[in-house]
């Protein structure tokens, strides 16, 4: 079966192109390039020993969106990476994000809603909560008003697909991701930042490797136990095997809704000391960093109740944090090499 993966040269996406590679399917990956590399290509090869069908466009052109689909009449799901994601760029910038975040998917889902049936996964965020009561947060905790554009087009293309798969023969599964880190362990593919990395461990690898002078700490006084945000680190090939069985049970019809909702996280909160002093220790060596004023718009913790994806989808996130820091430093030394 042929799965097409937007954003598919991306961080998740193309980790997720090799789960599905390795399960036997076959891909074709839509990509703008906008946010990633063809060279991305070459990582899928060496480790699944098979390319994936790859073509470049841009998502926000409809007619050539429409020609795509005309010409790929085989795809059974649609798995829908394809987004802009950082945050701050989208306070200053928020039709960009809601053009490339929400046009999109209507055109995705215009296709789509022709077939006689299609399987629809979505990438959400954990954003939708927003800064939750109750920890761990569970599928039922109540949706925020977003802070950003960015978290907005998130809670916006959940509601448009579920509004759609209503009154069409779409079925959908949004997966809401915690805080994805890591590398695949060969280091063939992994997370490549533009410019100064905005995620936290990118700019500790890139701190470990001398790329940037010393992390900044955002806020030491959170009433947390060491006063430092705490979040869930998924390691991405755990997120990315979550999507090829969510795909899965859609395609074998396992769905008991036509929208279902699941959180992909661990379930462990870990702080932003905790992650540095795991880094430290899969490295060896100590990181420079100091503790500055708190960043504006991040909430003090999140970290997932994972029941639902664990007795529903039947999923459980395997990697430990310090085994996510060490692919990811492997990936780091190896980009850099
Ligand atoms: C951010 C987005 C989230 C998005 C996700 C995508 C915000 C508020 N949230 O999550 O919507 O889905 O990225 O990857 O931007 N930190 C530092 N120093 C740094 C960088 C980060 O101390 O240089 C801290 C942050 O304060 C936070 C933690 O590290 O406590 C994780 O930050 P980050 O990796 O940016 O992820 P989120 O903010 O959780």
């Amino acid at each position: 079966m042929k799965i097409l993966v937007t954003g598919g040269l991306g961080f998740i996406g193309s980790h997720t192109v090799v789960e599905l590679q390795n399960q036997g399917f076959d891909v074709v990956i839509i990509d703008d390039l906008s946010n990633s590399s063809e060279d991305v290509l070459k990582g899928i090869t060496a480790i699944t020993n098979k390319t994936p069908e790859f073509e470049k466009l841009d998502l926000r052109e409809k007619a050539k969106v429409q020609e795509f689909f005309k010409k790929h009449q085989d795809i059974s799901g649609v798995i829908h990476f394809a987004a802009s994601k950082a945050v701050g760029e989208s306070v200053g910038n928020p039709l960009l994000y809601y053009e490339n975040n929400i046009n999109t998917l209507v055109y995705l889902l215009q296709e789509l809603q022709q077939k006689s049936e299609a399987s629809f996964i979505f990438s959400s965020s954990c954003t939708v909560y927003g800064q939750a009561e109750v920890m761990p947060i569970t599928e039922n905790a109540s949706i925020q008003t977003a802070m950003s554009p960015y978290g907005n087009t998130k809670q916006i293309g959940e509601e448009i697909i579920t509004d759609t798969a209503k009154v069409t023969n779409i079925n959908a599964i949004l997966l809401r991701y915690f805080n994805p880190i890591g590398a695949h362990p060969s280091a063939e593919i992994g997370e490549l930042p533009l410019g100064v990395p905005q995620n936290l461990v990118p700019f500790i690898t890139q701190t470990g490797f001398g790329l940037r002078q010393e992390l900044s700490v955002f806020g030491g006084d959170y009433p947390t136990p060491d006063g430092t945000c705490i979040r869930d680190y998924i390691h991405v090939v755990d997120l990315a095997k979550a999507h090829v069985i969510a795909m899965q049970r859609l395609l074998e019809k396992k769905n008991l809704e036509k929208i279902e909702i699941f959180n992909l996280g661990t379930g462990t909160g870990s702080s932003v000391l905790e992650v540095i002093h795991s880094f430290e220790k899969v490295s060896g060596q100590k990181l420079p960093y100091k503790i500055v004023p708190r960043r504006e718009g991040d909430v003090i913790s999140a970290y997932a109740n994972t029941d639902k994806a664990n007795n529903v989808l039947g999923w459980t996130a395997q990697s430990t944090l310090d085994q996510a820091i060490e692919s990811a430093w492997k990936w780091e030394q190896k980009v850099r090499s």
